[in-house]
């Protein structure tokens, strides 16, 4: 047996994936990949092949692979102080120095960080928050979450039940009678043919409404929603949308968590989503793109409204009874500013606005007529391809023909990641945000090569049937 196959073999046996074919993997029909390094926008693997990343890990390798001084700060702070705990008032200087750059880098009105590990922890944190600011309020009945179908927040209990997704309800006995469902953003699927973008943000709005009423505002704590969609398969909100939502929200007086676990930190062009669309948040969820995965932080923003009420709170309640072991690690803060260094000398975020709309425009040219694809759609350094059986009438591929992960499988032949997103057939493209516009023309032409294999599939099985 090679290095490599006892490898395999130990995967196979004894290391449990996420968000993968359990079956398919232990047998082998699903082969795996061992990456073994990084560099810039490219990853490598067991095989020796390269592959252009064009999703960023899980868009979040903003600033690249490879950035040795990211790794030295890592190393540095590690040798000075590894750890110390966050409670009970004890500080590091790195996470002192994160919280106000941070802030910083927030829309206005935004006060205090409290720190995890992940995108999840970091949401459920906020959920806990936003019930013990309605207790404290004396409100002990306002304690539902509004969220949206599609839209993705993680996989813990209360996170999984915010996520809109239903695989990542079947089987876990979710969603949480607490968290309920409004309609998805997306006028392409979601607007009857004929519906300008105008009038479905109005009908998003009217729904929004009318399940407040059902439930009775009195009983409708927050409001969470990514400034873009993205695992729900990269949507950018339709014109207006973000305003006519906040307004239904002050008027009912419920919460608006900001989830910018992907758009924060420059994804969008602007420091956060937020900025990009006007919105103004109670609270704010960050991770990925605050260290650009190179170690495993999450962020809770929250805002001076929110902190007045939980902060004056002990005087009368005590310490919050809510902490992680982890909080605030000072390795992975010495990492987060590093990386944040990284991302404002270089203008990354500029980088971002400009590249991103390139990856975007060259989208438009290469796929708009294609046959295979129905809609192009982007914001920023996120974009997505959606593939219909019949892009005039808006008909969906029958979802056995699997066009989405076959693109994308055809991609990865030719050593592009291009994802492929786990709602309907959509390609979601989100590359590091230091992609130049020789990378995206590489982009472009893997891609186009992919979709013309799967339309000429396509075109072939029609033809014989
Ligand atoms: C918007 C959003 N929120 C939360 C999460 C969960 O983050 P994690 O996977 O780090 O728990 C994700 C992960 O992709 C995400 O995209």
């Amino acid at each position: 047996m090679t290095e490599l196959e006892r490898l395999f073999a130990a995967d196979r046996a004894h290391f449990m994936h996420p968000s993968t074919h359990a079956h398919d993997h232990a047998s082998g029909l699903l082969p795996g990949r061992i990456v073994t390094g990084a560099s810039g926008i490219r990853i490598e693997d067991h095989e020796g092949r390269s592959y252009l990343d064009a999703f960023a890990g899980l868009y979040c390798v903003n600033i690249g692979y490879g950035r040795t001084e990211v790794a030295d700060a890592i190393y540095e702070q590690a040798k000075k102080l590894a750890y110390y705990h966050t409670y009970v008032g004890h500080s590091t200087d790195t996470i002192i120095e994160l919280s106000s750059r941070i802030i910083d880098w927030s829309p206005d009105g935004m006060k205090k960080v409290y720190y995890g590990m992940s995108g999840s922890d970091a949401n459920e944190t906020q959920i806990k928050l936003v019930w013990y600011y309605n207790n404290v309020l004396g409100r002990p009945n306002k304690k539902k979450i509004i969220s949206r179908e599609r839209g993705y927040h993680g996989s813990g209990i209360v996170t999984g039940s915010l996520t809109g997704l239903p695989s990542f309800h079947q089987y876990f006995d979710l969603p949480i009678e607490r968290v309920k469902h409004t309609v998805c953003p997306h006028w392409y699927r979601k607007a009857p043919v004929g519906m300008s973008e105008a009038q479905f943000v109005a009908y998003c709005v009217e729904e929004l409404e009318k399940l407040i009423a059902r439930e009775g505002a009195d009983t409708i704590a927050a409001f969470i929603g990514e400034p873009v969609m993205g695992t729900g398969g990269i949507l950018p909100p339709p014109a207006g949308y973000w305003p006519a939502v906040q307004q239904v929200l002050k008027k009912h007086d419920i919460l608006l968590i900001a989830d910018e676990v992907v758009c924060g930190f420059g994804r969008l062009g602007s420091k956060m989503g937020s900025q990009h669309y006007g919105i103004q948040p109670d609270l704010i969820t960050v991770a990925k793109g605050l260290t650009s995965a190179y170690a495993p932080l999450s962020g809770v923003i929250v805002s001076e409204r929110v902190w007045d009420v939980i902060g004056k709170a002990s005087q009368e309640f005590g310490a919050m009874g809510h902490g992680w072991t982890y909080s605030g690690h000072p390795i992975c803060a010495a990492a987060a500013l590093a990386n944040l260094d990284i991302l404002e000398r270089e203008r990354i975020p500029e980088n971002a606005a400009q590249t991103g709309a390139y990856l975007l425009a060259q989208l438009h040219a290469t796929f708009d007529s294609h046959p295979l694809v129905g809609e192009v759609r982007g914001a920023g350094m996120l974009a997505a391809l959606e593939f219909m059986a019949d892009k005039d009438e808006r008909q969906p591929f029958d979802a056995g023909l699997k066009i989405g992960p076959r693109v994308s499988a055809a991609a990865l032949r030719r050593g592009l990641i291009a994802r492929a997103m786990p709602h309907g057939d959509i390609l979601g493209f989100a590359p590091p945000l230091v992609t130049t516009r020789a990378d995206v023309d590489e982009i472009i032409r893997l891609a186009r090569e992919a979709v013309d294999e799967v339309a000429t599939e396509v075109a072939g099985a029609t033809a014989t049937a």
